[in-house]
């Protein structure tokens, strides 16, 4: 899950991105179950594949969507 994360989100998601981003980053430097609600923000957009966004350099392929939404609600739950 986190080089999903680091391939596909990271590069924009980060501290020193813009303000309005979500900082991704927080879930690899604390605890990745500590913040549930972050994760669920992330399932509704990947779920919708509103993120990366369609202009991304690179977009995630069909079956690395497929494995993200099956490992994230069990993130999202702190299993
Ligand atoms: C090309 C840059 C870019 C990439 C790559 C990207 N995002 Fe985003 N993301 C944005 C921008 C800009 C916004 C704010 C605009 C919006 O909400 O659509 C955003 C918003 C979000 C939000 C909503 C934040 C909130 O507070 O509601 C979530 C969740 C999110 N992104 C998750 C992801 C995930 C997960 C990935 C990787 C699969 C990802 N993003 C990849 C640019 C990016």
């Amino acid at each position: 899950m986190r080089d999903f994360l680091g391939d596909y989100c990271i590069c924009c998601h980060n501290p020193e991105g813009n303000k309005r981003r979500l900082d991704l980053e927080i879930i690899y430097e604390e605890s990745i179950t500590g913040h549930p609600e972050i994760w669920e923000k992330m399932v509704t957009r990947i779920e919708s594949r509103d993120m990366p966004p369609v202009k991304a350099r690179k977009r995630p392929l069909e079956k690395d969507y497929a494995v993200a939404l099956e490992t994230l609600p069990f993130h999202a739950h702190g299993l």
